[in-house]
C-alpha cells in the first residue's frame, strides 16, 4: 500500500520475506483493513493536529494507523492506552527521527483528550466523513444520487460471508445442518439463482466451516453467485470463461452442468488457482489457459462457443468494504482505461459466439462507464446483439446484503453470419 502496492499482493510478500508469522499476519491484515477504512478520517485528523507534512513517511503513516483506530466509535478494538503505548514504541524503533517518539505521543494524547471536536471538525469534510477519495465520492453521487450515501456508509462495514454449496456433494438443506450441527448460525435466501447460497450470522475462518477443505463449500458473495445461472450452461455444450482466475465462477458451472469448459487467465500467478479451486472442490477439470483473452488468434482454436463469461477487469467499486485498499490506490483516469479494456474485450470475444449463443458480461463496479454505459454502447455497434435481460446494476446492500456488480446477458441473433 504504502508504495501503491494492493494489501492483497503486500501481505502475502511480507510474510515471505519473514516480517509475519501466521498469526501476526491475521493481526496485521486486520489492523491493516481498519486502518484503510478510515484513512480519510484520520488524514483529516493528522491535517488539524499537525498541519505540516510529517516526515520521514514512515512516521506518517504510523500515526495515521493509529489515529484510523483511536477515532473509531466505541466500542474500539484495542484500547486506547494499548494502542498509544504501541504507536510510541513502535515509533522509536522505527524511525530514526529525532523527536519522532515525543511527537507521536503528543499528538495522540491531544486527539484522546479532544476527540469530539477534532472529529466533528474533521468530519465536515466528505473525504473524512465517508472515508473514500472526493473524485470517487463525486462518480458515486453523480450515478447514484439517492443511493451514494448509503452505500458509501456501507463500504465502512466489514462484508457478511457467503457461501455457495457444492451440489455434487449435498443439498443446501444438508449442509445447513451440517452447519447447525457445528454451531455456526446461517440462512438460505428464497431468491431465484441463489439456490445454493447461504449467508453467516457471523463470519469466520473458512478452515471452520465443516467439509471444506474438501470441497463441500466455497466462499462467494451472493451477486458473484448469480452469474452461472445467468448463463445456464447446459451439459455438452462448450464453454469460455475468459477472466477466470482465482475461479470462483469457473467451478459454479463445472458444479451445475458437465461442460467442456475453456478458462483463459493472463495472469499465469493467478492462474494457478483455478487449478486448486477445481481440485479441492473435487470438480471435472476445465482447460486452463494463460492467454490474453482479447487476442484469440494466440488461443482461439476456430470453434464456436455456446456460451461466454466474461468476467471483466475493473475498478471493484462495488466490493471496496471486501478491499478497503482500492479505492485508495485507483486514480480518476483508470476508470476510462478499465472501460477500454472492457470494450476491447467484448469486441474481441463475440465473434467467437455461436448465432443463438449467449455472453454474459459482468463486472464488481458501481460507476456506469463499466456497466449500463458499455453495454448500451455493445448493443448499438453489435447490431447482432440483443438483451436478453434488460442489464442490471446491483447496488451494494438489499437483505441479505451483497456486493455491487453489473450484468449484462447478451444473446447472438440465430441469422447472424457464423
Ligand atoms: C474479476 S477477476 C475474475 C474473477 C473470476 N471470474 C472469479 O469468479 O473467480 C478478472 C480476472 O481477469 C484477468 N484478466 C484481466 N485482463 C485479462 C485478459 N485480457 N485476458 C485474460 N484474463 C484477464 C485478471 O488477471 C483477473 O484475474
Amino acid at each position: 500500500m504504502l508504495r501503491g502496492e494492493s494489501l492483497a499482493a503486500a501481505l502475502p510478500r511480507l510474510s515471505a520475506q519473514g516480517a509475519w508469522d501466521g498469526p501476526r499476519r491475521g493481526a496485521a491484515q486486520a489492523l491493516g483493513f481498519e486502518a484503510l477504512r478510515g484513512l480519510g478520517r484520520a488524514r483529516a485528523l493528522l491535517r488539524l493536529l499537525y498541519p505540516r507534512r510529517v516526515k520521514p513517511a514512515q512516521l506518517e503513516h504510523l500515526l495515521l494507523v493509529a489515529l484510523a483506530l483511536l477515532s473509531l466509535p466505541e466500542p474500539r478494538p484495542y484500547a486506547d492506552h494499548t494502542l498509544v503505548f504501541e504507536a510510541v514504541q513502535a515509533s522509536a524503533s522505527r524511525s530514526a527521527t529525532r523527536g519522532a517518539r515525543g511527537l507521536v505521543n503528543a499528538l495522540l494524547r491531544r486527539l484522546q483528550t479532544d476527540r469530539e471536536s477534532l472529529l466533528a471538525q474533521a468530519l465536515e469534510q466528505p473525504e473524512a466523513r465517508y472515508n473514500h477519495p472526493q473524485w470517487w465520492i463525486d462518480a458515486l453521487q453523480a450515478a447514484w444520487p439517492r443511493e451514494a450515501q448509503r452505500v458509501l456508509e456501507l463500504a465502512s462495514r466489514p462484508a457478511p460471508l457467503a457461501l455457495r454449496v457444492n451440489p455434487r456433494q449435498a443439498s443446501r438443506a444438508q449442509y445447513l445442518e451440517r452447519l447447525h450441527a457445528a454451531g455456526i448460525e446461517a440462512t438460505a435466501p428464497c431468491e431465484p439463482g441463489l439456490e445454493q447460497a447461504l449467508v453467516l450470522e457471523q463470519a469466520l475462518p473458512v478452515g471452520r466451516l465443516p467439509g471444506f477443505d474438501d470441497g463441500a463449500v466455497s466462499v462467494q458473495d451472493l451477486s458473484a453467485q448469480l452469474a452461472a445461472g445467468l448463463l445456464d450452461v447446459q451439459p455438452g455444450m462448450r464453454a469460455l470463461d475468459a477472466c477466470a482466475a482465482p475461479g470462483g465462477k469457473t467451478a459454479h458451472i463445472l458444479e451445475r452442468a458437465d461442460c467442456e469448459l475453456l478458462a483463459l487467465e493472463r495472469d499465469a500467478a493467478r492462474a494457478t488457482r483455478i487449478g486448486d479451486t477445481l481440485r479441492r472442490l473435487r470438480l471435472a477439470a476445465a482447460q486452463v489457459q494463460v492467454a490474453d483473452a482479447a487476442q484469440p488468434s494466440g488461443w482461439w482454436d476456430g470453434r464456436a462457443f455456446d456460451r461466454i463469461l466474461l468476467d471483466a477487469p475493473c475498478s471493484a467499486s462495488g466490493i471496496s468494504r471486501r478491499h478497503p485498499d482500492i479505492r485508495w490506490l485507483r486514480r480518476p483516469d483508470d476508470i476510462a482505461a478499465l472501460a477500454t479494456q472492457q470494450r476491447q474485450l467484448l469486441d474481441a470475444l463475440w465473434p467467437l459466439l455461436r448465432p443463438g449463443g449467449r455472453l454474459l458480461y459482468v463486472t464488481c463496479s458501481l460507476f456506469p462507464a463499466e456497466g449500463a454505459e458499455q453495454a448500451a454502447s455493445f448493443l448499438a455497434r453489435r447490431p447482432d446483439a440483443l438483451a436478453l435481460v434488460a442489464p442490471g446494476q446491483i447496488l451494494p446492500g438489499g437483505s441479505p446484503e451483497r456486493d455491487g456488480f453489473f450484468y449484462a446477458l447478451f444473446a447472438k441473433r440465430d441469422d447472424a453470419p457464423a
